[in-house]
């Protein structure tokens, strides 16, 4: 294929037309009705043979080249977070409380673009593409739910590729990296079962408060003394409920938490550790407890040659100087699931263009720079076009 993809104008224009729409209507994980059908019409009227409903609100766009070739998957995460948008767009969120803050309105504009790149330039693929829409990739597993209605066997999908728009990076920029490349994340829910009691007599009480207290501060322990310290680890209690007033032992608290790792080893670990300081501390004021370790994102691991063939590809399209190496992130992806079925390369693409598109993602200030979409598109469908030259 050609070493540049120009993306005309008017393409342009309407990928970021549709990416301020998206992000004027965001909508929650399975709940994406109004994204996929913009999706599933979009991919009808460029000719794509379109599959919709899988694992809910998830849509699937197939297009075959007239030369035989791998069956690839290109992937978008179309769902937007339960937060209250605080930026002034004129597109700003019309739904309150909900909000596209992590950049899946920019994944879902930048596919469709390559969508029509692609349809435009049919000819010249060899092989097949699914350009796959998936639903509810924050914290609900929708990659999973595709999975498991039989995806990757459907459609024969041996490669899978995905982008992740990044406040970190500079606009435009395309980075790459071989191997674990986003953590694994658990949840951990835990209630603490004490016995009631007036504040002025513990000791007719089990007071599941100081047993909760022990255990928050003592649970560091599993990543400072339990974790082999070369292998990233993080254990978080976010949330902790108990007790209504000044003077009452309430029987019960509960609390949830997140445990995060870069290798299964580690991941594996984690249950168990965890639990015994749980036990312990538990043990140590009478308290009972139950005790919940839910395995739910592994390790977003990218296979060593597609890493390699994907970031060559990306400095033919855009230039060695705008490739770079992208850091680990204990941040967490379901992209995960696909890349453990087939081999798989998730990249980053730099969407940080000035201080207010240099926001966390995840904030209520969260923005991207719109310039760094055209880079996208070029790359989704440079992927597309060179899959019959990619890695083994
Ligand atoms: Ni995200």
């Amino acid at each position: 294929m050609d070493s540049t993809l120009d993306i005309p104008d008017r393409l342009y224009a309407d990928v970021v037309a549709l990416r301020r729409d998206l992000h004027a209507h965001p909508e929650l994980g399975f709940e994406e009705v109004r994204t996929a059908a913009i999706v599933a019409n979009r991919l009808r009227g460029l000719g794509f043979e379109v599959h919709e409903g899988i694992a809910t609100t998830g849509v699937v766009g197939v297009i075959r080249g007239p030369a035989p070739g791998r069956t690839i998957m290109l992937r978008a995460d179309m769902d937007a977070l339960p937060i209250l948008e605080e930026t002034s767009h004129a597109f700003r969120s019309t739904a309150d409380g909900k909000m596209h803050a992590c950049g899946h309105d920019g994944h879902v504009a930048i596919l469709l673009g390559a969508a029509a790149l692609i349809a435009e330039r049919k000819h010249e693929l060899a092989g097949t593409v699914c350009l796959v829409f998936q639903p509810a990739e924050e914290g609900r597993g929708g990659a999973k739910a595709m999975l498991e209605g039989g995806l990757i066997e459907r459609f024969g999908i041996e490669r899978a590729y995905g982008l992740h728009l990044s406040s970190n990076y500079p606009s435009g920029t395309l980075g790459f990296r071989s191997g674990p490349f986003y953590a694994s994340s658990d949840s951990i829910e835990i209630e603490i079962l004490g016995v009631g009691g007036h504040g002025s007599a513990p000791h007719f009480a089990v007071d599941p408060i100081y047993a909760a207290a022990n255990f928050i501060t003592s649970l560091q322990q599993v990543v400072a003394r339990q974790i082999d310290p070369l292998e990233p680890a993080v254990v978080t209690i976010g949330s902790i409920h108990g007790g209504t007033i000044h003077n009452v032992i309430p029987r019960t608290v509960k609390m949830l938490g997140t445990a995060r790792a870069f290798s299964d080893t580690v991941r594996r670990q984690m249950p168990e550790r965890i639990e015994r300081v749980l036990h312990a501390c538990c043990d140590a004021s009478g308290a009972r407890y139950r005790f919940d370790y839910l395995m739910r994102y592994p390790v977003t691991e990218n296979d060593a040659s597609q890493a390699a063939y994907a970031r060559a590809l990306a400095e033919r399209i855009v230039g060695v100087d705008r490739v770079f190496t992208a850091d680990k992130l204990m941040g967490a992806e379901d992209f995960s699931f696909f890349a453990q079925r087939v081999p798989a390369c998730f990249y980053t693409l730099g969407a940080a263009g000035g201080e207010s598109t240099s926001v966390p993602h995840h904030s209520s200030l969260f923005d991207i720079d719109e310039a760094a979409l055209p880079t996208g598109v070029a790359m989704m469908a440079a992927l597309a076009f060179d899959a019959p030259f990619g890695a083994p």
